[in-house]
């Protein structure tokens, strides 16, 4: 059996890239496709959930897909340093890639606002960790005063490389499918995630790889939900931190995706959220990051809604983020556990045997 060799090297004909790029990997992709048999049960209307759980790629998000391709051109291009703003993952795949790569990484992270194992992973990766006072919308436009005047490469996903990765997500649900789903469910912050699958769609399509294509159903915070709202949140605020963006960069594409593909962009609540993210682990065996579970947290809601048409309908969630990253918030839905003295009755005492 064939070695998988990462993104660039399984999509190569789909990515600009020449013999002469060197290419930068962790062997990111190949993540599963998983059957949420018990959550489609659930929702009934002979809807099929399938997880696309992003949370198994070498720094535990799809952030990965899309570093692959700009670390890879970065290089190429002679780059010494790259910097990133982030609410957490883009700075973990970032500083994980310049370290495989032997560059330097400077991410810029808001103060206060970043998930636990996702600042863990930006500091022993060896980046230069620079929390800022702010919103990460603050912490971007300094990054972008930075890229604009100093010789340094920003791989935030206005860098088109990281659009490029990123699109192989689509390929791989298509390759493992055999057609694109009735329906795409994925949670939006900065908003290049469901540029990027639309765009990975549409070229697959247009290639003959498949048949059909989805509607694009992204999900938004609902305190931090710009595109919905139609106008630049300033403070935004959602326990998902992920997605806690109040100016998304990729605005319009994101607008466009939801257009082209007839799909939709809505809000969720943190109550749907958590409600998603703990279905998910309890029902499924899952444990995707609060922010991931924006997806599922939309579905519900749409399914309540009776949006979902008549006929064979797969929807597609990506999970964007392992659950690990945010060990707190983990904890803080769960309780606590029970502690007990070293005796057997204490113990059958608690399960109740
Ligand atoms: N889910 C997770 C776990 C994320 O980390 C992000 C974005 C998103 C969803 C939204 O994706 O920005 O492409 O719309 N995280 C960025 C970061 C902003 O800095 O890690 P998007």
């Amino acid at each position: 059996m064939a070695y998988w060799k990462g993104v660039i090297e399984e999509y190569r004909p789909y990515l600009p890239v020449t013999e002469k790029t060197p290419v930068i990997t962790l062997k990111e992709g190949d993540t599963p496709l998983i059957h949420a048999r018990n959550i489609s049960r659930k929702l009934g209307n002979g809807l099929e959930v399938h997880l696309k759980f992003e949370g198994l790629n070498p720094t535990g998000s799809f952030k990965d897909r899309g570093m692959t391709m700009a670390m890879s051109k970065a290089v190429e291009d002679g780059a010494k340093v790259v910097v990133c703003a982030s609410t957490g993952n883009t700075s973990a795949a970032a500083a994980a890639y310049a370290a495989h790569a032997g560059i330097s990484c400077a991410v810029f992270l808001p103060h206060g606002s970043i998930a636990l194992g996702k600042l863990a992973q930006s500091l022993i990766y060896g980046a230069k960790v620079i929390a800022i006072e702010g919103s990460f919308d603050k912490a971007l436009k300094l990054t972008r005063e930075l890229a604009d005047k100093h010789p340094v490469t920003m791989v935030n996903s206005n860098n088109p490389y990281r659009i490029e990765g990123q699109k192989t997500a689509a390929f791989e649900i298509v390759d493992t499918i055999g057609d694109a789903p009735e329906y795409h469910a994925i949670p939006v912050g900065n908003a290049g995630n469901i540029t990027a699958y639309w765009k990975g769609y549409k070229e697959y399509h247009q290639k003959g790889k498949a048949r059909q294509l989805p509607r694009m159903c992204g999900f938004q915070a609902a305190g931090s939900a710009p595109i919905v709202e139609g106008r630049v949140v300033e403070d935004p605020h959602t326990l998902a931190t992920a997605i806690k963006i109040g100016n998304p960069f990729s605005w319009k594409s994101a607008e466009a995706a939801r257009d082209e593909s007839k799909g939709v962009i809505e809000a969720v609540t943190d109550d749907q959220i958590l409600e998603a993210y703990q279905m998910l682990a309890a029902l499924e065996g899952i444990f995707c990051e609060p922010a991931s579970a924006a997806s599922l947290a939309g579905v519900i809601k749409k399914n309540k809604e009776k949006y979902f048409t008549e006929g064979k309908r797969r929807i597609v969630c990506t999970l964007t983020g392992h659950g690990l990253k945010d060990p707190d918030r983990a904890v803080a839905v769960s309780g606590k556990p029970a502690v007990v003295k070293p005796e057997m009755d204490e113990i059958l005492k608690v399960l109740k045997l």
